[in-house]
């Protein structure tokens, strides 16, 4: 049994690739643990905020202001919960949504979630295996769109600096490519292996 933190950022509902494909991630991830216990952060319904002046500061403060902070520590703490983490990542103008960098931002904090030793920077959010759900309308995988393919780098390099280095992307790609996209959600969802 494990601790899944699930995590949308997509602005199509129920019709979202890539929550289709974090969904098929969760259920083969209860099939391995069965009673895994699933806590959801649609990050789009939750209207996640950019990160503001006031949070920054509260931040780095001795003393913190605690309304400012609260999300933040609200968002750590869940994030430190989790055993596994599910996000479902849609490609938006050839990055992540929005929503999902705020998150990022909020999570990202000295001395709490990553730290300095005397050889840089050192990951505080370790033991988590992480899966990538994404959904994109082109092939960024292979081929003339490689090399605008950013969202799976962005993630692996970024997660992976806050500690989160064991990290596998599946990917639903060339969603509006006529004669990829009939079969890339089939393809997709048959790619997932939970190790
Ligand atoms: C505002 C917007 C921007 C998009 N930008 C891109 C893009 O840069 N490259 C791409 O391949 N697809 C792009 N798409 C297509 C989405 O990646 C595709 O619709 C995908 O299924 C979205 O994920 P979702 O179904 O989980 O919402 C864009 C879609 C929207 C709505």
């Amino acid at each position: 049994m494990k601790n899944i933190l699930y995590i949308k950022s997509s602005l199509q509902g129920e019709a979202s690739y890539s929550t289709k494909l974090g969904n098929a991630i969760i259920e083969k991830i209860q099939l391995k643990y069965p009673g895994s216990i699933v806590d959801e952060l649609d990050l789009v319904s939750a209207d996640i905020p950019h990160l503001k002046p006031e949070v920054l500061r509260a931040m780095f403060a001795p003393e913190p202001d605690q309304a400012a902070i609260s999300l933040s520590d609200t968002l750590v703490k869940q994030l430190f919960a989790a055993d596994i983490i599910v996000i479902g990542a849609p490609l938006i103008n050839f990055t992540i949504h929005s929503a999902l960098k705020a998150w990022i931002d909020h999570i990202t904090r000295a001395g709490v979630t990553f730290g300095y030793g005397e050889n840089g920077p050192i990951g505080k959010v370790t033991g988590k295996k992480v899966y990538i759900a994404m959904s994109s309308g082109g092939v960024y995988s292979e081929g003339p769109g490689k090399t605008n393919d950013f969202v799976a780098p962005y993630l692996k390099a970024f997660l992976g600096f806050l500690g989160m280095t064991d990290l596998t992307v599946f990917r639903a790609e060339g969603l509006k490519v006529p004669g990829v996209k009939e079969q890339a959600m089939e393809k997709a969802v048959n790619s997932i292996l939970i190790d």
